[in-house]
């Protein structure tokens, strides 16, 4: 039987930028611009997607679309009878983890629109907010609600196949995300008082830099482009053999990089137009939760009715980031369960929903009753998270640039890029350079940072 592609390079790009586009974007990328300084972070931050983010996205492209195989069975193709086929296992168990644990921040997302939609934050002040937000997460089962809805969202869109539910999806998605965002930068920025967050995001302090924010933005760069979890290589295995890889990788990267950047204007000047501090205290984890219902009834306090639509337009533009990726990460082990084990779509499908609530069940939960349970001084949660970006991430991004830069032929490489020499690729040498020596030492750095090495 033949295999599926994306009916058209437009809808492959978009449901490409559709993964990498997530919570990294809309939560993540702000929390991590306060932490570390603003601007100056942005710039570190650009500088690490263009130098390493790029060549490992083209790697993974091309590994995919040259074997047009799911993220194990490709490298098995390329390398057979190897343990290579470990760097495809590792991005599977990733991607497995990854959806497991962010389908219930997916699930609280949902929750937060039912709430704005209710109109539940009006007059509530942050403390009161703080406690509902502890009050719902470590519900016995309400959140456990939230999870499998959004879970079950995701396997409806991957049942129906490539093109009739990932492409379609976000062909309607992918726009719809991009005028909320617009819409939500317009009225954050033209808000009195948002000076100083445009300042704060456009006047970078290099004082603040160091080898933590360095290290930060390339942990960054790592999550919102979904490197080595075998996500990019999945979806690139459904590309037409006419796909400029190349363009696709720039489109993607752009995209991703412009939503970050959008969330910043959101959020940074909606703050200061509330009168709160641009630190790592208010960037810190409560921010979506918290922080932000509180940010949007004071930046809005004497139009109710424009802090309504805001809460209510931002959560939705969430859940809409959260399923575009939760449906890439659902296809990572759905491709590799229906190929490896040759199953058909839809039971692939069911088999890695089930295995995903029942993991997803035991993180929720590691908000409330099994807040006790430890593994490696770590709740559930927080064990998957790190279990997937210290270790998953780094590794498997080593592994992939060694694997592109050394085992690979340049030549076979080079074909793949340039689709068989019809392409110009002007900086191919600099790839295979910087997947050499640039990628593997710069991750071996992050690895190691986290051990505490460099203290
Ligand atoms: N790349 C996805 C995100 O940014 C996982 O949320």
């Amino acid at each position: 039987m033949e295999r599926e592609n994306f009916g058209s390079k437009f809808g492959a790009i978009l449901a490409t930028a559709g993964s990498a586009v997530g919570l990294g974007n809309i939560w993540r990328f702000p929390v991590e611009t306060g932490k570390n300084g603003g601007a100056a972070f942005i710039l570190i931050y650009i500088a690490c997607i263009l130098l390493l983010g790029l060549p490992l996205m083209l790697s993974e492209f091309m590994i995919g679309r040259h074997t047009q195989s799911n993220a194990t069975g490709a490298y098995h193709r390329l390398a057979p009878g190897t343990p290579w086929k470990w760097v495809g296992r590792i991005g599977v168990f990733a991607g497995f983890i990854v959806l497991s644990y962010y389908s219930v921040v997916a699930g609280w997302t949902c929750k937060y629109a039912v709430l704005a939609i209710g109109n539940q934050f009006e007059g509530a002040d942050p403390a009161q907010l703080k406690s509902q937000f502890l009050e719902f997460s470590s519900h016995p089962w309400e959140p456990l609600a939230y999870l499998v809805l959004m879970i079950v969202l995701t396997h409806l869109v991957v049942v129906m196949g490539i093109k009739k539910g990932i492409e379609k999806c976000a062909n309607i998605l992918m726009p719809a995300l991009f005028i909320i965002i617009v819409v939500l930068v317009v009225c954050s920025v033209l808000l009195p008082g948002a000076g100083e967050g445009l300042t704060f995001l456009l006047k970078p302090d290099f004082s603040k830099v160091n080898g933590g924010v360095i290290l930060s933005a390339l942990g960054q760069a790592f999550f919102s482009l979904s490197l080595g979890l075998g996500c990019l290589c999945t979806y690139a295995s459904y590309f037409k053999r006419s796909t400029n890889l190349p363009k696709a990788a720039v489109s993607v990267i752009t995209v991703d990089s412009l939503i970050a950047l959008m969330a910043g204007f959101i959020i940074f000047p909606a703050t200061s137009a509330a009168g709160m501090p641009l630190d790592s205290g208010t960037m810190g984890p409560d921010l979506i939760f918290i922080t932000l219902p509180h940010v949007f009834q004071q930046a809005f306090a004497g139009l109710p009715w424009l802090a309504y639509i805001f809460s209510v337009l931002f959560f939705l533009l969430l859940i809409i980031a959260a399923l575009t990726s939760t449906i890439s990460m659902h296809e990572i082990v759905t491709s590799y369960m229906k190929e490896e084990y040759k199953l058909s779509r839809p039971k692939a499908a069911t088999v890695e929903t089930v295995a995903c609530i029942v993991i997803g069940v035991l993180c929720s939960l590691s908000f409330g009753v099994l807040g006790d349970v430890s593994v490696f001084g770590r709740t559930i949660f927080d064990f998957c998270d790190w279990i997937v970006c210290e270790f998953c991430m780094p590794i498997g991004g080593i592994l992939i640039s060694i694997f592109v830069g050394w085992y690979l032929k340049k030549q076979l490489v080079k074909d793949e890029i340039t689709n068989g020499g019809t392409l110009r690729v002007p900086l191919f040498n600099v790839l295979i350079f910087v997947l050499r020596y640039v990628a593997p030492v710069a991750i071996l750095l992050i690895f190691l940072d986290q051990f505490g090495v460099f203290i």
